[in-house]
């Protein structure tokens, strides 16, 4: 069983907030994943997020790097793109092992991508983003029940 809230938002800022109250209720060793098309904000989501934990440098794709690490907040936080990680982390495993360590919070965006490599994590949050034209995107947080 899981619970699921969708809330519409009309801009970047609102998906930020809705990310901020994700974010009040994670703890070190969770993992968010976060699916939907491009440009439909899912870094916007991991950026309203990050603040939340104390984040205050800049928040962009992990898109052309592996993996970012945001170490400013009390608890260090992984940003993870798995559709540009997938064969990397097939090669060294042992890489995805240490962002989705016990003691970081993890993003990850394009899950789909490689879901095996996120078989025993703990995952707090599935998050879904869907362009509703223009600014408006639906935004689905779903939980697992505890
Ligand atoms: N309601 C909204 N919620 C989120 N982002 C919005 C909203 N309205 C406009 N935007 C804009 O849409 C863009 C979303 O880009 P973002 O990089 O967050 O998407 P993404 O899903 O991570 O894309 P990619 O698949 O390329 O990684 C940003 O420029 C953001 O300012
Ligand atoms: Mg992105």
């Amino acid at each position: 069983m899981s619970a699921a809230e969708r809330a519409e938002t009309t801009r970047a800022e609102e998906t930020e907030q809705l990310a901020a109250r994700l974010a009040a209720s994670l703890r070190p060793g969770d993992v968010v994943l976060l699916s939907g098309e491009l440009g439909s904000g899912k870094t916007t989501f991991v950026r309203g997020a990050c603040r939340a934990l104390g984040v205050h440098g800049p928040v962009t794709s992990p898109t052309f790097t592996l993996a970012r690490r945001y170490e400013d907040g009390p608890v260090p936080v992984s940003h993870l793109d798995l559709y540009r990680l997938a064969g990397v982390a097939a090669d060294d495993p042992s890489l995805l092992d240490e962002e989705l360590g016990p003691d970081r919070i993890a993003f990850v965006e394009w899950p789909e991508a490689d879901e095996a490599q996120l078989t025993g994590t703990r995952v707090a949050a599935r998050v879904r983003l869907e362009h509703l034209g223009g600014d408006r995107r639906a935004v689905t947080v779903e939980r697992p029940d505890p």
